[in-house]
């Protein structure tokens, strides 16, 4: 049994007074009782998770996450933000490899290798990102670029991996992100149990079958549903509609099981 899970992934956007308000406002509308069927996870920029963290005015049980955490733990890394250091306020959850990372700054399997296990090692949840680009997709590479990608996991230690729930995969084509052509259910089915297989082969059945593989890619209070009742789809990272907080609060009703969720 998954526990489904909605990931917000504000990227960079948000003044710290929107923040604290979408905050606020989540606390006023989310229903009594929510968090114990669906994990909810906020992912601000780096410098509003403190003060969101520390205002204390989230509901209670919803987390905090980072949108990326260096691969050391300290030093001379100007600009970087350390997993030690997003634990020290509070964050629970870092996205890792997300795909604007990998096109923007050139990260690639070695840097997320260090970023996994550094973050794993602090204590902080992984997202992993994974996810093929149109060129891919149009010429029938989809699972070869997926394999590629998926790679570094098979070298993280199992030290790591003792609880299942410590680990979230993501799965977030491209093509797919921000352009309002999400994918279908069937697509979406499709990668999500490749993925579990690749898992499987790295980390054996009981944990593959334990970990939550979440979608990624324009999903919308009108495409969420029919993905999310997808036997291997275990909920979503949203970026553009987790900015607005009646969006977000549809989504999470439908991750938790709503009238047209599993
Ligand atoms: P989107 O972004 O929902 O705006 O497509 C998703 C993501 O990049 O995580």
């Amino acid at each position: 049994m998954r526990k489904p899970i909605v990931i917000a992934n504000w990227k960079m956007n948000k003044s710290l007074d929107e923040a604290l308000d979408f905050a606020g406002e989540l606390k006023a509308k989310l229903p009594h009782g929510t968090v114990a069927h669906v994990d909810i996870i906020i992912c601000p920029a780096f410098l509003h998770i403190a003060p969101v963290a520390l205002n204390k005015i989230l509901p209670s049980g919803v987390a905090l996450g980072a949108q990326d955490a260096h691969w050391e733990e300290k030093g001379a890394f100007t600009g970087c933000v350390s997993p030690v250091m997003l634990k020290d306020v509070r964050t629970r959850y870092a996205i890792i490899g997300h795909s604007e990372r990998r096109r923007y700054f050139g990260e690639a399997s070695p840097m997320l290798k260090g970023k996994l296990t550094m973050s794993m090692r602090a204590g902080l949840v992984p997202v992993f990102c994974v996810g093929e680009g149109l060129g891919d997709r149009q010429a029938g590479k989809t699972f070869q670029a997926l394999d590629e990608q998926m790679a570094v996991l098979g070298d993280i230690s199992r030290e790591f991996l003792s609880d299942p729930s410590e680990f979230i995969l993501a799965y977030e084509p491209v093509w797919a992100i921000g352009t309002g052509h999400n994918a279908t259910a069937e697509q979406a089915q499709e990668v999500h149990v490749h993925l579990r297989e690749l898992l499987t082969s790295y980390w054996g059945s009981d944990q593959a079958q334990a970990t939550r593989i979440v979608y990624g890619g324009s999903i919308a209070p009108d495409n969420f549903a029919s993905i999310m009742a997808c036997g291997d789809v275990d909920g979503g990272l949203v970026g553009g509609a987790s900015l607005d907080c009646e969006k977000f609060l549809k989504l999470i009703e439908i991750a938790r099981g709503g009238e047209n969720g599993k």
